[in-house]
């Protein structure tokens, strides 16, 4: 049931794409999904992963755009972080190649790249003049984007992060980088490898309940985070310990893109928190995001949030209406997963937790977040996060330590 709470509050807009072909051998469709939206045949640039490509992933997308009428020009991405060099290289391919369309196809990295380059491409500027929030822009190219992972929901947002010359991460938000169309095909991620799975999962797992918190939160927002968590949390144990499971494939897949349509009211404290541990440790994302995100949870488990008892009992499956539990929950989740779970796990120490307190609260402030962020509340959380110390008991019931092979 959901409270009467989650349906109040203040107009607030909600963005997602226009279309989503969603389910087993989706991929195939997009061409004739392009064609019924009056794109017409001609050439259509596709900014790919550099595996996805390798492995072929991207075949079954390419061959129905062939036979859609659109002659497919690939641009396979350099292996790493997505960086505003390849994102300038992605967007001189389109503006050489004269396309109709674009289309993305891999995780986060590869559909951050594509938005930014279908938004610049029409128009004669570099792709850095488009950083920021909300930048000067008029409608790009018609935008395909299809996940190959299950977790930013980048095939939804109007985010897309990019690394600097200096390796840090520079942002472009804006409505128009959310596309006419979103590809969930399950097919395409059953061969993600269980560590990418986990990772990026427990990222998901992250924009659902941190969206959940925010006070930017609105009725759809509240929904799809519930959904996005409800999912997650049953299916992508079963995810990381058999990748062929087509069940825990679909369900992380919709999952990550629910989590991805909660992010319309953004994140809180615990993707602050995860930039600073990405700061001193070289961390896949998601990783990071699991370490913090029981302790986001705790930090806010004190202050009035309407329906945090929703928010709890989605966590813990019922068991629990307290959002101490559910942190206790989330950190036993990411432990099951085989994922690190303190900062002692990835070798920092406790005793940069006061500068780590401060790089939240100086690089990554959170108006929305429902506690206010505190120098000495977040010194003390970070050190309780430094040795794994959160102060929820733990619920009966709940199998601590237990393997996803168990
Ligand atoms: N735009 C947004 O709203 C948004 C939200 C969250 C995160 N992000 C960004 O997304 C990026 C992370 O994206 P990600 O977590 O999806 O990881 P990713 O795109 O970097 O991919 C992770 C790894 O998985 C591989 N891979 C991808 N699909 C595969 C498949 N089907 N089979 C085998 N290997 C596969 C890739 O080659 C890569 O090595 C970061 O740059 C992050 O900042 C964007
Ligand atoms: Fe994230």
């Amino acid at each position: 049931m959901t409270s009467s709470d989650l349906l109040a509050g203040i107009p607030r807009p909600f963005l997602a794409p226009r279309q989503v072909l969603v389910g087993d051998g989706a991929a195939a469709e997009a061409g004739t999904a392009l064609a019924a939206w009056s794109v017409p045949a001609g050439a259509v640039g596709v900014i790919a992963d550099s595996a996805v490509a390798e492995f072929g992933i991207a075949e079954p997308l390419l061959q129905g755009l062939e036979a859609a009428g659109y002659r497919t020009h690939l641009f396979a991405l350099p292996v790493g972080e997505p960086t505003l060099a390849a994102a300038q290289d992605a967007l001189d391919f389109l503006r050489s190649m004269g396309p109709k369309a674009v289309v993305g196809i891999g995780g986060g990295s590869a559909m951050d790249v594509a938005k930014i380059a279908a938004l610049a491409a029409t128009t004669d500027k570099p792709v850095a003049d488009f950083l920021g929030i909300d930048p000067e822009a008029e409608p790009g190219l018609p935008l395909v984007l299809v996940p190959t992972t299950s977790g930013t929901g980048a095939e939804v947002t109007r985010i897309s992060m990019l690394a600097d010359e200096q390796g840090r991460k520079v942002i472009c938000s804006h409505p128009l980088l959310v596309p006419l169309l979103a590809v969930l095909d399950p097919e395409l991620v059953v061969g993600l490898p269980p560590a990418v799975t986990a990772a990026t999962g427990m990222d998901a797992m992250a924009h659902a309940v941190e969206a959940f918190l925010s006070r930017n939160r609105s009725p759809l927002s509240a929904q799809a985070s519930l959904q996005a968590i409800r999912l997650l949390r049953e299916w992508l144990p079963r995810a990381v310990a058999r990748g062929s499971d087509m069940d825990a494939r679909r369900a992380t897949l919709y999952g990550a893109h629910q989590a991805g349509l909660a992010l319309n009211a953004g994140v809180i404290l615990g993707h602050s928190l995860a930039y600073t541990i990405a700061n001193r440790k070289h961390l896949p994302h998601g990783v990071t995001c699991a370490i913090a995100l029981p302790y986001c949870v705790a930090y806010n488990a004190g202050s009035e949030l309407p329906g945090a008892d929703d928010l709890a009992l989605a966590i813990t499956e019922g068991r629990s209406d307290s959002l101490d539990d559910a942190a206790v929950e989330l950190r036993q989740l990411a432990e099951r997963l085989g994922l690190p779970t303190s900062l002692a796990d990835i070798g920092i120490p406790a005793d940069e937790a006061r500068e780590m307190a401060q790089e939240c609260i100086h690089r990554y402030p959170r108006p929305a977040n429902p506690r206010p962020f505190a120098l000495d509340a977040l010194t003390d959380l970070v050190a309780a996060m430094a040795c794994g110390e959160l102060p929820g008991s733990g619920l009966p019931g709940l199998q601590k330590n237990e393997g996803v092979n168990a």
